[in-house]
């Protein structure tokens, strides 16, 4: 199944055919040292991630080199921000070594599927309460599951760069605002019924979320505004996920002389800037989305001509030199693994 294309299969539905996995409880985490074969787990019915939602999840991509090796992009940086989900979901916290090892495992033992660029191959770290216990509603669970899935992927949004269409929503949340920073299973499912919502009704792509007109994220990226010479995105708090392309593409505008504004963002700002501001959306799976329309309260604006904006196109460009070793990596976000 991996050998498919991964640019003709849907983003996700491919695996590479090795997996790490480790089980965790209170007396810490047992791990083989090696990446074994891709096999179903057995489940027990009572498993506490079932019944009360204590899983979390990371994604980052292993990007093949311009010289042919692979190289996995940001990794501690993935490590820690899957560390803070698995601490704020009260399970047992793995070591970041013992984390960023089965990662490079995983990774390895997969780099016969690692694709050539554009293509890459996506890591899913994801870790699953493994308590048999359907009364521990208000307990966490003492013990886990851990692993590492590997996925050979394209593009995420079908068709390639391409300009995409969002329904601005004010009224319903993406999900609770103390919740929003962790990459958790039920913060997406609660995005679903407005997106889907917003796809039948408009046809548009993804929703951005703005509830009371605060701007955050959409269902799956965060959403930047960019100038000639100005970059604009909204400041960190528990309210959404603290995006790591987010972060790198702060750091590359900086390095390439952009003025980096990260502060609240008012829908009417949005929606007054169409004309004549940049937008796009940024995420691992994502990387850099050119937006070409915004609908608000049933009133569709095309952003600026409706193609991706020369600065938005820029930074993607940067950015993908830098995580294909196209370009220096004056920040150490590569960790090579082959
Ligand atoms: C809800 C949400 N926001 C933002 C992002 C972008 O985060 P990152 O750039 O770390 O992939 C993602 C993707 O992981 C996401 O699921």
């Amino acid at each position: 199944m991996a050998s498919a294309d991964p640019f003709s299969e849907p983003f996700g539905t491919l695996f590479g055919d090795m997996i790490t996995v480790a089980r965790g409880g209170p007396d810490g985490y047992v791990y083989s040292g090696a990446a074994e074969p891709l096999a179903d787990f057995s489940i027990h019915p009572g498993t506490h991630a079932l019944h009360y939602g204590s899983t979390c999840f990371e994604g980052l991509k292993a990007h093949r080199q311009a010289d042919g090796s692979v190289a996995i992009f940001r990794l501690d940086d993935h490590v820690q921000r899957f560390i803070n989900s698995i601490s704020l979901l009260r399970l047992p916290v793995p070591d970041a070594d013992l984390l960023r090892q089965m990662m490079i495992d995983s990774a390895t033992a997969n780099l016969d599927h690692t694709p050539d660029q554009p293509g890459s191959l996506y890591l899913r770290p994801t870790i699953i309460g493994a308590d048999h216990n359907i009364g521990a509603a208000a307990a966490p669970s003492q013990t886990s599951l851990l692993y590492i899935l590997c996925s050979p992927v394209g593009d995420y949004f079908a068709g390639g760069i391409r300009p995409l269409s969002l329904l601005v929503e004010t009224k319903t949340p993406r999900t609770t605002p103390q919740f929003g920073s962790i990459k958790s299973g039920a913060n997406y499912v609660m995005a679903l019924g407005p997106t889907l919502e917003a796809k039948a009704a408009h046809g548009v792509d993804q929703v951005l979320f703005a509830t009371d007109g605060d701007t955050t994220e959409t269902g799956a990226a965060n959403f930047f505004m960019i100038t000639d010479d100005k970059l604009i995105t909204r400041n960190l708090d528990d309210s959404f996920l603290h995006g790591i392309t987010r972060s790198s593409i702060i750091q590359m505008a900086t390095d390439l002389g952009y003025e980096v504004e990260e502060r609240s963002l008012p829908v009417s700002e949005i929606l007054d800037g169409a004309e004549t501001v940049e937008m796009f959306l940024s995420g691992t799976a994502a990387v850099i989305a050119p937006v070409g329309s915004l609908i608000h309260e049933g009133e569709a604006r095309t952003v600026r001509d409706g193609q991706p904006g020369p600065n938005t196109l820029r930074l993607r460009e940067a950015l993908v030199a830098v995580q294909s070793g196209t370009a220096e990596d004056p920040h150490g976000w590569r960790t090579p693994i082959s």
